[in-house]
């Protein structure tokens, strides 16, 4: 039978191209996006890649919580397994917006919208065990700090100056990747179910800084020229970075391993303050309430 997995960003750059390596390997590919016309474009590429496994696009904007609620409770209604989730989407903004619920737009869908929609098919993945959680992180994660999550929460630098700064923000969400991963293969402990997290290489020419300064568009242009050359070191290609993504996916060499930070296909060592068992709880503890969660999750089932 054909694995079912679900890729959030599945529309562009690293999740676009793990969404058509899978459907070649034979996955039901099941990935996200917000750009229509994208996801019927990788629709088609998915579909042809393996003419016999199906896949499907759902249109989502991870800075909606009630649309990422909607998304889970259509997969759970559409397919009875879900052999692996890989949260994937992110962005990287310049300017402070906020969602309705008046939190930082990097850390809504970089964090917060990962964390809802895992603990809400987390009952399916137990129910599909062996299973398995990947979340795209980046070694930038070394440079954030949640020490005062509401200054994150609010965009804020933690200076009390009020100020946003779109790396600092992205950094502090991929420090939550990392801490949530660790944090959830804990409470999946037993359970068949495997929570990993991956820097994928700098990849400078895909998307993600689309929303960001003409600086930093520039930058990761010319870096994108030099990579395009020689994508060496922490350069990364488009292709190498996905295969580091379908490798966590499915590949046995990591069948057992949970709670771990990959640079890629290697395991390395996250920032030190991972290992802050009492910061690990209170980001789960505060990203729960914020996305209306009980503290307990993944315990019992919140869309029973
Ligand atoms: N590129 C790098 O150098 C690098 C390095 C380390 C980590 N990463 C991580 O790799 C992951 C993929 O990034 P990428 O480089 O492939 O960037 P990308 O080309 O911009 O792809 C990002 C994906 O996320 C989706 N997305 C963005 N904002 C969203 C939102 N509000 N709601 C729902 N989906 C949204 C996009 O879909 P739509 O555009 O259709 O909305 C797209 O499919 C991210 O988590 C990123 O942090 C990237």
């Amino acid at each position: 039978m054909s694995e079912v997995v679900l890729l959030t960003g599945g529309t562009s750059g690293i999740g676009r191209e793990a969404a058509e390596i899978l459907a070649a390997q034979g996955a039901i590919v099941l990935f996200t996006g917000r750009d229509r016309e994208a996801g019927r474009e990788v629709l088609l590429a998915v579909r042809s890649a393996h003419p016999e496994s199906a896949g499907e696009f759902y249109r989502v904007d991870f800075a909606d919580f009630e649309a990422v609620r909607e998304l889970a409770r259509e997969i759970r209604a559409d397919y009875d397994r879900l052999d692996a989730l890989v949260n994937n989407a992110g962005t990287s903004q310049s300017q402070r917006r906020t969602t309705e619920e008046g939190v930082e737009f990097t850390f809504a869908v970089n964090h917060l919208a990962p964390f809802l929609l895992t603990n809400l098919l987390v009952p399916r993945l137990r129910e599909s065990a062996p299973a398995r959680i990947i979340n795209t992180t980046s070694a930038l994660h070394e440079n954030g700090s949640l020490s005062d999550l509401e200054a994150v929460v609010r965009g804020e630098e933690a200076d009390g100056s009020g100020a946003f700064d779109g790396l600092d923000a992205y950094a502090d969400s991929k420090l939550a990747n990392v801490l949530f991963t660790v944090e959830l293969a804990e409470r999946l402990a037993g359970t068949g179910v495997t929570a990993n997290c991956v820097h994928p290489g700098w990849i400078p020419q895909t998307g993600l800084v689309r929303n960001s300064t003409g600086f930093a568009r520039a930058f990761t242009g010319a870096a994108a020229l030099v990579a395009s050359v020689a994508p060496v070191g922490p350069f990364e290609s488009v292709e190498g970075a996905a295969d580091a993504l379908v490798y966590l996916t499915t590949s046995d060499e990591v069948a057992d391993v949970s709670g771990a930070y990959f640079d890629r296909r290697e395991r390395a060592s996250p920032a030190k303050v991972v290992g802050d068992e009492e910061l690990r709880r209170r980001l789960w503890r505060r990203s729960a309430e914020l996305v209306g969660l009980p503290a307990s999750v993944p315990e019992g089932d919140p869309l029973a």
